[in-house]
């Protein structure tokens, strides 16, 4: 049984909250979730008319990306994966991912490919963005680890919508009732668990 949040909970206190409990999930529970994420991920219209999907390389207890990012492969979409922009701290790039991408360790322990120049693709070039959180509620809002780089990435989709769509990827144990949110925090129009698809038609951010 999982105990609800409580509503006065800091976003420290989520965060740290919602690590734990997607931590524990067994090996064979994350195997089964990354595989159901893809069968739901499969339904989405979005993907059709995408040729770039931005997704990310699962970390922490993350949902499994990888099921997914193969499949992408097979459709022959162009797959780009974020690294931690080398000069404009905050900021994230987006490098283009194939079986064959040279990858390491970033400071915060997470595999990225290697900046290369030649593989960067421009943010306008990119079609979806799969994107990671710890904790999205049942407004929409999500909360991430901390850093602001996925709030950044997608403040011009945000406010003039210009820019790749956002759908957000988490273990269904994610989700909860309210999550406080900044001015600065950006929400998303679709989540995918590995149980269904989440959708929000409008943002108001007075919810
Ligand atoms: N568009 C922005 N411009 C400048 N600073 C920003 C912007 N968005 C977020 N920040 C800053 O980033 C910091 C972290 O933000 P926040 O706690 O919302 O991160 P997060 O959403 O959990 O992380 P992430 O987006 O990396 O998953 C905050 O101090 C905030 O001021
Ligand atoms: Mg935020």
């Amino acid at each position: 049984m999982q105990y609800p949040i409580p509503l006065n909970a800091t976003r420290t206190q989520i965060r740290q909250l919602i690590r734990q409990r997607r931590g524990a999930l067994s090996a064979t529970e994350q195997q089964q979730a990354g595989l159901a994420l893809l069968e739901n991920i499969k339904q989405l219209t979005h993907i059709d008319n995408a040729n770039t999907i931005a997704i990310y390389l699962s970390n922490d207890g993350e949902v499994d990306t990888q099921p997914t990012i193969e499949w992408l492969w097979q459709q022959g979409k162009q797959v780009v994966l974020p690294v931690l922009h080398p000069f404009s701290s905050g900021h994230l790039l987006f490098l283009h991912y194939t079986p064959h991408s040279p990858v390491y360790e970033n400071k915060y322990g997470i595999i990225e490919p290697v900046l290369d120049q030649t593989q960067v693709c421009p943010i306008k070039n990119i079609d979806l963005i799969f994107t990671p959180l710890v904790a999205f509620d049942h407004h929409g809002q999500r909360l991430g680890m901390g850093g602001g780089y996925y709030d950044r990435t997608l403040k011009s989709w945000f406010e003039n919508g210009k820019g790749a769509m956002p759908i957000g990827l988490a273990h269904d144990c994610q989700q909860v009732e309210q999550l406080p949110y900044e001015p600065w925090d950006i929400p998303l129009p679709i989540f995918v668990t590995p149980s269904r698809i989440w959708h929000w038609e409008k943002h108001d951010k007075s919810l």
